[in-house]
């Protein structure tokens, strides 16, 4: 079998040739890691992963970080569980964000497996923050140069959760442990990092996590964050990504935004997600 690297339309790169459930050679791996580094999220199919190999697959890029917020797994804790029942309303995901924003050390990035797919909808959207980054109009640049944001996950999985969150169905048995959350400590990134693997710039805002700008008062910080907001979710940066059985999805965190489409009323969706453990960015 001979690795292969296709563009995924505007985000990302498909893989294929490779079995990331059996033993990578290290040509293959070397390659896999070139893709995630150049595209910021890169996608398989046909894999039919056990949890096992979903486990050893993501181990070979960190240590796994086990999710304090996310359901998880009944049989192996590193697998946070993404799940959407028939009669939920709203989805977990289902709004543009980065995993883990909220950590002083971001995690790295997560590997995404499809368990349970609805017969349509459910993609996964991903938006590029290079090419974010890169198209940023001057003007704008320079008002975020040198800037540092704040984030939190306090009003996201804390007992006092922002009005929206606090009205969902997404948190009975899938979202808990507030307690940990209502005592994490806000933590400050800048606003454009250096990625530590491609040396590139990449726009390190969220709206999930993001609550401020340091330096600028509310309503300022409200009004860049907008800007920002408005131009990251540019076309032009975003794909969707299709899943079917077998689907696996490897993002970075540091240089993409995600956003769960809500988009299959009345059918379940079940994911499994595992995340890697990032380093503090610059
Ligand atoms: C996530 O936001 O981490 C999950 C994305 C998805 O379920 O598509």
């Amino acid at each position: 079998m001979s690795i292969e690297i296709r563009n995924h339309g505007r985000v990302g790169a498909e893989i294929l040739g490779v079995d990331i459930g059996g033993n990578l050679t290290a040509d293959e791996f070397e390659a896999i890691r070139s893709a995630f580094v150049q595209h910021g999220v890169v996608f398989f199919r046909d894999q039919l992963l056990s949890e096992e190999q979903h486990i050893g697959f993501a181990r070979r890029w960190g240590t796994i970080n086990i999710n304090r917020f996310f359901a998880a797994h009944p049989t192996y804790p590193e697998i946070a569980l993404v799940l959407k029942a028939p009669d939920q309303r709203d989805n977990i995901g289902g709004g543009w964000h980065t995993d883990h924003s909220y950590d002083a050390e971001p995690a790295l990035g997560s590997v995404l497996v499809a368990r349970e797919l609805p017969p349509v909808g459910g993609a996964t959207a991903f938006a590029s923050m290079y090419d974010a980054y890169e198209a940023l109009p001057a003007r704008l640049r320079i008002r975020i140069e040198g800037r540092r944001a704040v984030h939190s996950a306090r009003h996201v999985f804390g007992s006092k959760p922002r009005e929206e969150i606090r009205d969902s169905d997404t948190r009975a048995g899938r979202i808990g442990n507030s307690a940990v959350a209502d005592v994490l400590e806000d933590v400050v990134h800048p606003i454009v990092l250096r990625h530590p693997l491609s040396g590139k710039q990449a726009i390190y805002v969220n709206p999930a996590f993001t609550i401020g700008i340091e330096g600028l008062d509310e309503e300022e910080s409200r009004d860049l964050l907008a800007e920002i907001y408005a131009h990251c979710q540019n076309p032009g940066f975003i794909e969707d990504f299709h899943w079917r059985e077998g689907s696996v999805a490897f993002w970075d965190n540091r240089a993409t935004w995600h956003f769960a489409r809500n988009d299959y009323p009345g059918y379940a969706r079940e994911m499994h997600r595992i995340t890697i453990e990032g380093a503090a960015l610059d």
